[in-house]
This record gives C-alpha cells, structure tokens and sequence, in this order.
C-alpha cells in the first residue's frame, strides 16, 4: 500500500481527480492518509472531508514568519508519515529541508510542457496567459518529481493540449486540467504505486506500459 499525503491551496481539482481514480480502482493499493492546505477554507478541504480525508490546514498567516511556517509544514507531513508527498495545486514552494526529507518522493503537476512556461512566477492562471502572448500552438502538463529548484526535477509523464484561436486563459486552464492534469497525476502515483518508475541519471525511467 502505497501512502500519500497531498499538499492543496485551493480549488482540489486535481486531489478530486486521485479520489475519483482510486473510488474506481484505477489506482490500487494507494490510500490519501491526509490532505494538508496552507489555504483556510478552500474547495479542497471540503473535497477531502467528503471523501472522509483526515485534513490539516497549516497557514503562514499563523506563523510570525516564513521559517516557522516551513517548520510546522514539514512536522505535519512529517507526521503523516507518507510513501509520497503529492502536491497537487499547491501554491507554496518546497523548501530544502523538506526536499531533504523526502528526496525522490515528493511529486508535483505543473499546468505546462517543462522546461517551457516553469519557474518563478509561472503558477495557475500566469502559466496560460503567457502561453497564450507567446502564440505557441500546443501546451500541455507535467508531473515532475520535485527537487531543490522550481519545476526543475526528473519528468515523470507529460502530455500535449492543442492551443485554439479562441482561447482564454481560463478556457485554457480549464481544458489543460481536464484533458491533461486530471489523468497524468492518478496515472504517475499508479505508477510509483507499481513500482515502475526508476530514475537513472537525473531522468525518469517507466519500466511498465505508460498507456
Ligand atoms: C491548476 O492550474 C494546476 O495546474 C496547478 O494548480 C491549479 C489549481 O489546481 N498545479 P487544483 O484545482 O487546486 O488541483
């Protein structure tokens, strides 16, 4: 059985999407043994308690600074005693000693075909306004393992979403999570959960059929 704990900050989207997949067995031996926001009272917590997900809301608001709040958030997961830690829509970068703590097992879905449209800055809504004054044709996301830099970890699976004329950034959004996100992040802790994900030499090996 593999355990995670999921980190959110706001719609839980993507956690909706690892709930959904396991409830229909399409993940097995996986369990979300917790779900912890830096966020009060977003979509995400309310997802996890419907599915019965134990939650913690870890907040730097109630910190007197940012070192604390790092400290307190590792100490929960820490407390959680996960397999892998699973960001998903979270909001907060991962601090060095938390990568530290769990090297390898800390996987992370960026809204974007890294190495473009990553780094600093590049989160939510920002990812597809970019994308879209680049004029580029096709984007997509990835799930990634996280290392001590932003977006810059081994790539575990990605996927293309074809740019249209007419798009938004939101209509964008919405399409890239829908025909991206929402399937390569169940599909990538799958995977892990299987134990065909290797790395070798800083890249990403899959030992079983991605499809
Ligand atoms: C999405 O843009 C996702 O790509 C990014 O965070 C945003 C919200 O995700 N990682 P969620 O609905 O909270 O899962």
């Amino acid at each position: 059985m593999l355990t995670l704990t999921v980190l959110v900050s706001g719609g839980g989207t993507n956690l909706q999407a690892i709930i959904d997949n396991i409830r229909a067995g399409l993940i097995r031996d996986v369990k979300i043994s917790s779900v912890i926001s830096n966020n009060y009272g977003v979509k995400a917590l309310a997802r996890a308690e419907e599915a019965g997900i134990p939650t913690r809301v870890i907040s730097p608001r109630d910190f007197d600074d940012r070192e604390q709040f790092h400290a307190a958030l590792l100490a929960a997961v820490r407390e959680t005693a996960p397999d892998l830690v699973v960001l998903a829509g979270f909001l907060v970068a991962i601090p060095k000693e938390f990568v530290e703590a769990y090297p390898n097992r800390i996987i992370n879905i960026h809204p974007a075909l890294i190495p473009a449209f990553c780094g600093k800055g590049m989160y939510g809504l920002h990812v597809h306004e970019a994308v879209l004054a680049r004029g580029v044709k096709v984007t997509g996301a990835t799930v990634h393992f996280v290392d001590e830099g932003t977006d810059t970890g081994p790539i575990i699976l990605q996927r293309a979403v074809a740019v249209r004329q007419d798009d938004t950034p939101e209509s964008l959004q919405l399409r890239v999570m829908r025909d991206a996100e929402w399937e390569l992040l169940p599909r990538a802790i799958d995977l892990i959960a299987r134990g065909l994900v290797q790395i070798v030499d800083g890249r990403v090996i899959i030992t079983g059929d991605i499809e």
